[in-house]
């Protein structure tokens, strides 16, 4: 009974400790053994070993630079004898992490600003000037109705229009590939990448590389997997696409440069690791605004004055390079927190064995009985307090 008029000052010299309950039964405690091998099984192993819990973390930053190199040779009957060079088929000359290549080509040579007859289809052609309503024009005309019809050859008759005339017939796409031989040029690709966090910078120009190396390397995966010089073809296979298909049409690839990296082993293991996909869907577009074209036009001043254009309708392929990675290295802070966050976790086993214990064993009445302490309500408890006194009592002879 003295607990019950304890001056107040006497609770600075207690300590209170809550009452553990053995239970000695063989199945609850193989099942809390196993829990508890279990969670450190997976803190240990998988958090820790495998996730690498104890180490810090930082994402990459980095550039990429390309170069395309190779030449192509075509002799047509619009073109006769042509060599492509990089400045003819890198378009336009640089861009950020990606580059494009044309590989097919329509070309409509001396454009001046002047009337034409249209391109026949069913709307264009025409049997008199009455068909044409001059200022007529729609986003998919070549320009703008002059109001007469006149002939497109001997047997077609098409409405005339004020345009840049020529007009373009891309009605036929020249297949096979114009540029085709773009499958044997290649691209050194440089990147320089950082982990801020820990001041480390690399390149994939790996340092064991020289100039006689760089000169003559391809990337190949089996026997030089670092080279940073690429064959346009070798990229496509690698996707699983064929070049002088995707040629034709044009189409979009992705290059993934991978770092990632321990930086608690040597920085010398922190290499790239490269990877290939075609990015435009090959299956949706093949009859939709299939591949990849824009248009562009070079510009003339003719001895005369009159402006001139050359039309070039390019398709080709878009290689976009995307650098990912991250690196880790030893950390203390992340440790606590993961072995901390494990040991709270140990907690589960006990909650699982008391669902056990209380709830789900034959004998859980008797468990519970002596796991819990059981209290009258108020009333009721003044009543018995004098067996609640002896109860007390007998606990403390024992
Ligand atoms: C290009 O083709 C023409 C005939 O079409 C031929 O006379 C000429 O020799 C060819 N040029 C080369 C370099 O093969
Ligand atoms: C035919 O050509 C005209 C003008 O060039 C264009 O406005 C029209 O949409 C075309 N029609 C079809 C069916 O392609
Ligand atoms: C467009 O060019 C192709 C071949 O280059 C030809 O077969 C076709 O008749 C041309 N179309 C028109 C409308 O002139
Ligand atoms: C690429 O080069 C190889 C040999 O250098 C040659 O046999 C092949 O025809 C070339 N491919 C193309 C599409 O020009
Ligand atoms: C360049 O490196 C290669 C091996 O990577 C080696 O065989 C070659 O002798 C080196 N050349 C020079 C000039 O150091
Ligand atoms: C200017 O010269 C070009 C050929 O060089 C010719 O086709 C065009 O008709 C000329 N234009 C005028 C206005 O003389």
């Amino acid at each position: 009974m003295e607990g019950y008029c304890t001056p107040a000052w006497d609770f600075l010299l207690e300590y209170d400790t809550p009452r553990i309950v053995l239970i000695k039964n063989r199945t609850v405690g193989v099942i809390n053994r196993l829990v508890q091998l279990g969670i450190l099984a997976y803190v240990i192993g998988w958090v820790l070993v495998w996730e690498k819990g104890y180490q810090e973390f930082d994402s990459i930053i980095g550039s990429v630079t390309t170069k395309v190199k190779g030449l192509a040779f075509t002799n047509s009957t619009l073109l006769e004898e042509h060599v492509w060079d990089a400045a003819d088929y890198v378009i336009p000359s640089q861009q950020e992490s990606s580059f494009f290549v044309m590989t097919n080509v329509i070309l409509t040579k001396n454009q001046v600003q002047g009337r034409c007859p249209e391109l026949p289809n069913k709307t264009s052609r025409c049997k008199s000037d009455s068909d044409c309503a001059a200022g007529y024009h729609d986003p998919h005309s070549n320009g703008i109705l002059t109001g007469k019809c006149v002939n497109y050859n001997e047997k077609v008759q098409t409405c005339e229009i004020f345009a840049w005339c020529p007009v373009e017939n891309d009605t036929v796409i020249p297949k096979p590939a114009i540029l085709g031989a773009a499958e044997n040029f290649t691209v050194l690709i440089k990147n320089s990448i950082a982990f801020p966090k820990f001041h480390f910078s690399k390149r994939n120009i790996l340092t064991n590389a020289n100039t006689s190396y760089l000169k003559a390397c391809r990337f190949n995966r089996k026997n030089d997997p670092f080279c940073p010089i690429f064959r346009l073809g070798d990229m496509v296979q690698e996707a699983g696409e064929d070049f002088q298909q995707l040629a034709v049409q044009g189409g979009v690839m992705g290059l993934f440069i991978e770092w990632n990296c321990n930086l608690d082993q040597s920085p010398s293991q922190c290499v790239p690791k490269y990877a290939f996909q075609r990015l435009d869907n090959k299956h949706y577009s093949e009859t939709l605004s299939p591949g990849y074209n824009f248009r562009f036009a070079k510009y003339f001043i003719n001895k005369n004055g009159t402006e001139t254009r050359t039309l070039i309708k390019a398709y080709g392929i878009r290689f976009e390079v995307e650098v990912f990675g991250r690196a880790g290295k030893f950390d203390i802070i992340p440790t606590m927190i993961n072995i901390g966050s494990g040991l709270a976790l140990l907690g589960v086993a006990t909650i699982l064995c008391d669902i056990i214990v209380l709830y789900l064993l034959k004998k859980s009445n008797y468990y519970k009985e002596k796991k819990f302490k059981y209290v009258e309500d108020y009333e009721l408890g003044i009543e018995s307090e004098n067996s609640y006194g002896t109860i007390e009592n007998s606990g403390n002879t024992n």
